[in-house]
């Protein structure tokens, strides 16, 4: 599987699944040869992954486990307790452990540095960010000395991220796709149905090897065995210059799929 910064291009996520549910999609991925699970502290099945993955018989050095920190715990008083608990509930270290939701401005710095922290305990291998705007990017990598390996952030064809694509290129932050298929709204547009029916692939196969072809790492949730293969394949082709360009022309400014309150205003610049 080839990777981007230490990660590797194609993951599972695991949000919304809880319990069975979240073990039962963890093994059927790994039994499938994906070795890059997604978590976080938010979705409340990281004891649930870590379980899966020991079940797999497989050596935990053998998959690449992401996690993130919650919101309610990016305090100082909480932080490290939290990543203490993930290192334990998910049987290791995390291999790349992420900052959930841009801190407020009070906190953003410290929260920073108690991630690298992590880092220099041996709690997390490499560490990144979510839902991080270009101006938050640039901040964070210049705190950590250039740590930030990784923003996750939402990436797909009805919206337009090329400002935050180019932004983190040059900052050597690799981008991971979360809700690659915008929960299954990406795979409708005309565009993506025309461009699948000419070369013979799935309208998903196509959304996400529009998105593994610009180098943007992509972790798609499922729960069913047929749709993991059919993801897997997208590692599998390439798509035209001509065709790219034309799913990209489909993405606009307003096309998040999530986009809570507390965000208003801060996705840009
Ligand atoms: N950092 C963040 O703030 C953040 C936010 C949201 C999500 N995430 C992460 O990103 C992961 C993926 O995002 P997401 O779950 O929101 O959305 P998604 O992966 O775009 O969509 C998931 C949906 O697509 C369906 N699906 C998957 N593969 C398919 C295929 N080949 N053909 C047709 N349908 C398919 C799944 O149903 P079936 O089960 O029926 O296949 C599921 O209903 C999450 O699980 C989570 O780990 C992170």
């Amino acid at each position: 599987m080839p990777r981007v910064n230490g990660i590797p291009l194609l993951g599972a996520g695991t949000y919304p699944l809880m319990g069975e549910d979240a073990r039962r999609a963890v093994l059927m991925a790994v039994e499938l040869g994906i070795r890059h699970i997604d978590t976080a502290q938010m979705y409340g099945n990281e004891k649930e992954v870590g379980r899966a993955l020991a079940e797999s018989g497989l050596p935990r050095s053998s998959f690449h486990v992401v996690t993130k920190v919650d919101p309610g715990n990016v305090g100082a008083s909480r932080f490290a307790a939290s990543v203490a608990r993930s290192v334990e509930d998910l049987g290791g270290p995390a291999d790349l452990l992420l900052i959930h939701w841009p801190p407020e401005e009070q906190e953003f710095d410290a929260a920073l540095d108690r991630l690298m922290a992590e880092k220099q305990k041996g709690h997390a291998r490499a560490i990144g960010v979510s839902n991080f705007s270009p101006a938050m990017m640039r901040r964070a990598q210049a705190r950590c000395g250039g740590a930030i390996v990784n923003n996750q952030v939402e990436f797909h064809p009805l919206l337009d991220q090329s400002r935050l694509l180019a932004a983190a290129r040059e900052l050597g932050i690799a981008l991971s796709a979360y809700s690659p298929l915008a929960r299954g709204a990406a795979l409708k547009p005309a565009a993506i149905a025309s461009v699948a029916a000419r070369i013979g692939r799935s309208p998903s196969e196509v959304v996400l090897r529009w998105i593994l072809q610009q180098g943007v790492i992509a972790i798609p949730m499922t729960t069913k065995r047929e749709n993991a293969l059919s993801n897997l394949s997208a590692l599998g082709f390439e798509l035209t210059a001509e065709d790219m360009a034309a799913i990209s022309a489909i993405g606009t400014k307003q096309g998040r799929t999530i986009s809570p309150a507390w965000m208003n205003g801060r996705w840009e610049p």
